[in-house]
């Protein structure tokens, strides 16, 4: 899925040129970086400071970074992070909270479901549960194999800030003309491009992706910049409690918006801040949001050798 581009020319002159990572929360900070618990962060943010919140919690299933919990406990201790983090949102803003599924001896249990209701109580409303689809992870052999992951996108108010023509993408057919009515003969596509829908198809960091570090579930900076470029202005705070290596405060900088994070584990906290200066720098290799490969010719690796020629000829249908 390839962006259009706005063709509104960015300012840039608010972004600091040298950039400098705080550590303690100010709203002129360009970039503020926490290397310690979130909830101690949180406490340190003015009420309706962030305009957006993008994360992917820890999945309660036992990584490095995290202590595995009955659910309950998990999703009490998570609950107190949404609380904060609706305290800290303006109006305007909106929270995209990542999630996939936590998996107890065989059995999937969907976390986005299970988050629900933290927002609700909070009297967030849910605009889009949107899908991520990507094409590699484990092979299942009990059950099919699990390819998406959801981002659930809350606002707080009914006066969201939502910019469609950020985000739009090309039409399959933008040579299609109305065929009857006042409009007939005329394009019917939006000359822009089309919405980009609640199904995105963008290739998840594994080993050979640009993007790859030592983190084992960093998500890909392409999915962060199309919530922010839709969900946020320029120069706005956007705030990840769960930082990892950095992805959302990375998409930030880059879109002209001021970032701020917080990340426990100071081996993650160190990468992130190498990634967001480099990123500033544009030195940090960045997968664009771009339509994912599709291998096609005359390539070996996509025969099937286990197919007579015959039967090949039918393969794609
Ligand atoms: C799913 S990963 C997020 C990865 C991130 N989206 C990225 O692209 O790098 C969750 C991260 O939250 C961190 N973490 C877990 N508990 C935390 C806490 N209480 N406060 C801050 N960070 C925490 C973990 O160390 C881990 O790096």
């Amino acid at each position: 899925m390839r962006m259009i581009k706005s063709k509104k020319q960015l300012d840039l002159s608010s972004i600091n040129k040298n950039l400098e990572i705080k550590n303690n929360f100010s709203i002129e900070n360009q970039v503020t970086l926490y290397n310690g618990d979130c909830l101690d962060f949180l406490k340190t943010i003015p009420d309706k400071s962030v305009q957006l919140i993008v994360t992917s919690p820890p999945y309660n299933v036992g990584k490095l970074y995290e202590k595995k919990l009955k659910l309950e406990q998990y999703l009490a201790q998570q609950k107190q992070v949404i609380d904060e983090c609706v305290r800290v949102l303006r109006d305007e803003g909106s929270i995209c909270w990542e999630v996939g599924n936590y998996v107890d001896n065989g059995e999937i249990i969907p976390l986005d479901i299970l988050f629900y209701d933290a927002f609700r109580q909070n009297e967030l409303q849910l605009r889009n549960r949107i899908i991520w689809h990507f094409r590699h992870g484990l092979h299942c052999s009990k059950r099919f194999s699990g390819r998406y992951e959801v981002i659930l996108w809350f606002t707080k108010t009914d006066n969201y800030t939502f910019n469609l023509d950020a985000v739009r993408v090309p039409q399959k057919y933008p040579g299609k003309k109305y065929f009857k009515g006042s409009k007939v003969g005329e394009y019917s596509c939006h000359p822009n491009g089309k919405n980009p829908s609640d199904v995105w198809d963008i290739p998840n960091v594994k080993s050979n992706h640009i993007e790859k570090t030592i983190h084992p579930c960093q998500f890909p900076i392409a999915l962060v910049q199309r919530l922010i470029l839709a969900l946020s202005n320029e120069s706005d705070v956007i705030f990840d409690p769960f930082l990892g290596v950095g992805s959302t405060a990375i998409a930030a900088i880059v879109n002209n918006r001021k970032a701020a994070g917080s990340e426990i584990l100071k081996e993650y906290y160190n990468i992130a801040c190498e990634r967001v200066i480099l990123a500033h720098k544009g030195l940090l290799k960045i997968r664009p949001d771009i339509p994912v490969y599709e291998p096609q010719g005359n390539l070996s690796l996509i025969k099937n050798p286990f197919l007579s020629n015959n039967e090949a000829i039918y393969e794609n249908y």
